[in-house]
């Protein structure tokens, strides 16, 4: 089944370009983003007032990410919480909010509970799942399947970026009937879209080597730390998350705002500090923000891992190493950004010696609360 892959892992990473097409797939037509399965609930778009976003662990990453989308395209306040701290908070929903849940298994107990008590409190329900006829898509309202395909690995991959196309086309599907994007932006919105898989797949190819080689180099190390902004404040935290549960080593992500505010004390001689560079031509005032914390940690010795739109060179006088994403619209940049931290994960556990598709202690579905 892992075909001529050395381990799931490294044929579910490899699979990111499909992940992200087949999800696409059947849900674009003439210029405009419709989705099937939503036929029918215009209604609801139109009366909600706000989207809450529940998930555990990678999937409310993908959660994070979808928010900016949903709240710059739909334009609907979107809140993003763990859905074990929802479930036991008396929290605030009714029948003006939209639950969107996210599961790769479509069965994590933690999510499942917090979807039945929104559907108690009156909330409408919206499973994200990549498993059909799983647990939680039968409990809720609607349903968007993410065609990623079968993911075997205890980490999640390919389903990740597959969860952000779901809702990156979720809130482009909410802003067509809501009126709040034109045709156009509309239609180039899907071109971007659509540009991923080619464009996640110029990192593998040109990028996958050296970034194990790095990890190989890289065995040793003892903590890792991330940072991002913006939609790559997700990225990082991504990033922390893969690496400790498959290397064991201690990684944390931070938005780089905050390191003024606390982690840059962590920062020492020799500590790699991976930064996910936003793309100059977004935000300039973002992108010469992080450059600045690029140097003002390498000026304290970081070992600095950038990950930069290609051609950006304002990195390079101060990162070590720059690992390059193709160009694309800023809200796609974490789609992109995200390969290099997968195939880091699993190039540093493969160079312990590690089992990369079933890590200790972790189970790929977790149902107990
Ligand atoms: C991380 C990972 C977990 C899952 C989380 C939710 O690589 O795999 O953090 O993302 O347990 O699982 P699902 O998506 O099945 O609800």
């Amino acid at each position: 089944e892992k075909g001529g892959w050395s381990s799931f892992m490294a044929k579910e990473v490899s699979e990111e370009p499909e992940a992200v097409a087949n999800t696409i797939r059947g849900r674009v037509h003439e210029g405009r983003v419709v989705i099937p399965e939503l036929d029918g609930l215009d209604d609801l778009f139109a009366d909600i007032s706000r989207i809450v976003i529940l998930g555990a662990g990678t999937a409310a990453y993908a959660g994070l990410v979808g928010k900016y989308a949903i709240e710059q395209w739909a334009r609907i306040p979107v809140e993003v919480e763990l859905a074990h701290e929802f479930r036991y908070r008396d929290p605030l929903v009714g029948p003006d909010t939209l639950v969107i849940s996210i599961s790769q298994s479509g069965e994590t107990m933690d999510t499942l509970m917090a979807v039945k008590e929104a559907a108690r409190l009156g909330a409408r329900t919206l499973s994200i799942c990549n498993t059909q006829g799983a647990t939680i898509p039968r409990e809720s309202d609607a349903i968007v399947y993410t065609h990623a395909g079968p993911e075997v690995a205890v980490a999640s991959t390919k389903a990740f970026v597959a969860q952000i196309t779901a809702l990156y086309l979720f809130a482009l599907h909410v802003a067509r009937v809501r009126g709040t994007m034109g045709a156009d932006d509309q239609a180039a919105q899907i071109e971007e879209l659509s540009a991923l898989p080619d464009k996640i797949r110029w990192v593998l190819d040109n990028e996958q080597e050296r970034i194990e080689q790095l990890a190989h180099w890289m065995a040793d190390t003892r903590s890792v730390l991330f940072l991002g902004r913006h939609v790559g404040y997700p990225i990082a935290l991504e990033g922390a998350l893969k690496l400790k549960e498959l290397s064991y080593i201690h990684a944390e992500g931070f938005a780089a705002g905050e390191l003024k505010h606390g982690p840059i004390a962590l920062i020492e001689p020799g500590q790699p500090v991976f930064v996910v560079v936003p793309s100059p031509r977004g935000a300039q005032v973002l992108h010469s923000k992080v450059v600045s914390n690029i140097e003002e940690i390498r000026a304290r010795g970081a070992r600095v891992i950038a990950i930069a739109e290609a051609g950006d060179a304002a990195v390079l006088p101060s990162a070590d190493e720059v690992l390059r994403i193709p160009l694309a619209a800023p809200l796609f940049e974490p789609i992109l950004a995200v390969v290099p931290l997968h195939v880091f994960a699993m190039g540093l556990a493969e160079a312990k010696g590690l089992d990369v598709d079933q890590p200790r202690n972790l189970a790929k579905s977790v149902t107990v609360e």
